[in-house]
């Protein structure tokens, strides 16, 4: 049995949104294996505490040692919640809309609440060393504009650092999905998710494959 966690970064319905029309596309070819167990997440439907304040000082007080209130008890509860669920699974999928030449928010928030001293990377002489060797990070990303080839490709910090974060806790093993260009061509939009959702069955069929 692969646990495969989909994270869904968009708070879109699927039928107007092309990262998740094509996450969906992607997800039913992994579902042709009774094999893989898909869990989903939607951060904008779930509590992803955000570190501010309460948790820094809740964090600082469960390292001395010191009683934490009830609030950062129950928000601390909650992160490794986040965290534990993440550790389980084998294949995480992200699927993102391009904004503001970044992810939403709540993506960056929910990537604190899994990039955790001594549970996801540890600190060595060395430097620091992820510990989650093993697993698969398949980020499927929609972009208006075009970011694969030309002038652009500098601007792609979407999955840039979604790749060196995941990296740096250990996950090195990252594919990018990609559908883009349907707001500079919006009459070919269908045409590039139809090639996109193509590359997307071959990518669920290659991780089938492998995981066999
Ligand atoms: C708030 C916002 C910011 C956006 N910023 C960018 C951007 O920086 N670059 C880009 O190419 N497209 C940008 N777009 C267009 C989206 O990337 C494009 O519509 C994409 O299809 C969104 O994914 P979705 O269809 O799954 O929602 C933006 C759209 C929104 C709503």
């Amino acid at each position: 049995m692969k646990k495969v966690l989909v994270i869904n970064s968009n708070p879109k319905p699927t039928e107007m949104s092309f990262s998740l029309r094509l996450g969906e596309h992607y997800l039913t070819a992994l579902q042709a294996d009774a094999d893989v167990q898909i869990e989903r997440v939607n951060l904008y439907e779930e509590n992803i505490p955000l570190i501010d304040g309460t948790v820094l000082d809740a964090w600082g007080k469960a390292a001395a040692g010191e009683a934490l209130s009830a609030e950062q008890t129950s928000t601390l509860g909650r992160m490794n919640e986040i965290l534990e669920q993440f550790i389980a699974a084998d294949v995480v999928v992200f699927i993102t809309p391009m904004w503001n030449l970044s992810f939403p928010t709540l993506l960056k928030a929910y990537i604190d609440n899994v990039v955790i001293a001594g549970r996801t990377f540890k600190y060595t002489a060395e430097g620091p060393k992820g510990l989650l060797g093993g697993k698969k990070v398949v980020h499927i990303e929609a972009r208006g504009g075009v970011y694969s080839e030309g002038p652009t490709t500098g601007l792609r910090f979407t999955d840039s650092y979604l790749q060196t974060i995941m990296g740096f806790i250990g996950i090195t093993d990252y594919e990018n999905v990609v559908v883009e260009g349907m707001a500079a061509t919006p009459d070919r939009a269908e045409e590039i998710l139809a090639s996109a959702k193509q590359r997307a069955e071959q990518s669920a069929k290659n991780l089938l494959a492998a995981v066999k």
